[in-house]
């Protein structure tokens, strides 16, 4: 039985909590928060666990196997490596760390330790997403053309990372493990409403090596919940909304066929093809209990993880290029590919 902390109770956390403590393969053993509020309330609702107000607590306990990261991005790098160090299995909500840098360490220490480092990337575990990779591979949609994401609502605002680095993880991650590719540069343009320097509104562009590119619309000023991803192929067009309840992918059957020859203007003509549309049939779990799942099968099991460190490495370093191409006004940014991916993807 492994016994799980969680650190950070406030939004995310109790997810997380809510989700390991269903689990029969752990025991929710503790959890941690600065907030003596949230701690009482966490106590009230699983009365066995042990609260703790200082991160060290977890760290030093000899009965905890794995630790669960659920505090603000700026602590995600140290407590992480204060948690690996002490031989914690180390889980950290997304995005992984402030910069690749300090991905990398923990990508390391968690190698020398012999230790499972996982990302939470949710989405790569929901089931409609799983459905599009297959979709995808099969070739139904023909050659992919390019994908466009919106993930827009109105806040919650974060104090230490622009809107880019909370919403677009998971369509980074999401975009990623559909294609199997990282793309090759990034362009970024966004602005600040409310909190003078964090941009609120975000628009993203990834370019891949063959041509395609993905676009990423990121907002917590917007009247709307939107969560949307469109992937436009030659053949046929698929739209996943995750705010739909059940029909969550539907694929139409259209395109726009360019006539092969023609001789003079007058001959020329689009061909567009209205086909129909259908919505694969999709049982629905909650993807964060896949995901916690996961972690725990990881743990026992050896495996490497579907959103190891060297994914949560690669969407920080498309943030961090994204963030030098916002510095810019919008250039192109080339990311920038270390020893460390060709090494432990090869
Ligand atoms: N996977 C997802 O879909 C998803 C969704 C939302 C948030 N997140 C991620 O979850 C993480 C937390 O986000 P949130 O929205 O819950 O933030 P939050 O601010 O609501 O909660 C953070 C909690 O951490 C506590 N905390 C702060 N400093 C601490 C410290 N030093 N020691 C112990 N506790 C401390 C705070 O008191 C607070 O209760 C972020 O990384 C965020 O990106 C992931």
């Amino acid at each position: 039985m492994l016994n799980i902390a969680v650190v950070g109770c406030g939004y995310w956390g109790p997810n997380l909590i809510r989700n390991f403590n269903s689990l029969s393969e752990c025991r929710l053993k503790s959890v941690c928060d600065t907030d003596p509020e949230r701690l009482a309330h966490m106590k009230m609702l699983y009365p066995s666990v042990i609260t703790a107000s200082e991160f060290e607590d977890l760290v030093k306990n000899p009965d905890i196997d794995a630790i669960v990261v659920a505090a603000p991005v700026r602590y995600h790098y140290e407590m992480a490596k204060k948690a690996l160090k002490a031989g914690k299995h180390t889980f950290i909500e997304k995005p992984m760390a402030q910069s690749s840098r300090e991905c990398e360490e923990l990508v390391d220490i968690a190698e020398k330790h012999k230790l499972v480092l996982m990302v939470g990337h949710t989405f790569v575990y929901s089931k409609p997403v799983r459905k599009i990779k297959e979709i995808i591979s099969s070739g139904e949609l023909g050659e992919l053309q390019y994908i466009s994401a919106r993930r827009l609502n109105l806040g919650l605002f974060q104090k230490d990372i622009n809107v880019a680095w909370d919403l677009a993880p998971h369509d980074i991650s999401t975009i990623l493990y559909v294609l199997g590719k990282d793309p090759v540069s990034v362009n970024c343009q966004g602005k600040s409403h409310v909190a003078k320097g964090v941009e609120d509104v975000t628009t993203m562009t990834l370019n891949f090596a063959n041509g395609a590119f993905g676009i990423i619309q990121s907002s917590w000023l917007d009247p709307n919940k939107v969560r949307e991803i469109v992937f436009v192929g030659t053949k046929k067009m698929l739209v996943y909304d995750d705010v739909e309840p059940i029909e969550k992918i539907k694929i139409y059957d259209k395109c726009v066929e360019i006539p092969p020859h023609y001789d003079s203007f007058g001959e020329f003509q689009y061909s567009y093809h209205y086909g129909g549309m259908y919505c694969p049939y999709l049982k629905l779990v909650e993807p964060l209990k896949v995901e916690c799942q996961h972690f725990l099968d990881c743990i026992k099991t050896g495996a490497k993880s579907e959103s190891s460190g060297l994914e949560g490495l690669e969407v920080v370093r498309i943030l961090e290029a994204a963030s030098a191409s916002l510095q810019d006004g919008g250039g192109q940014v080339a990311i920038r590919y270390s020893a460390i991916n060709t090494a432990q993807t090869a």
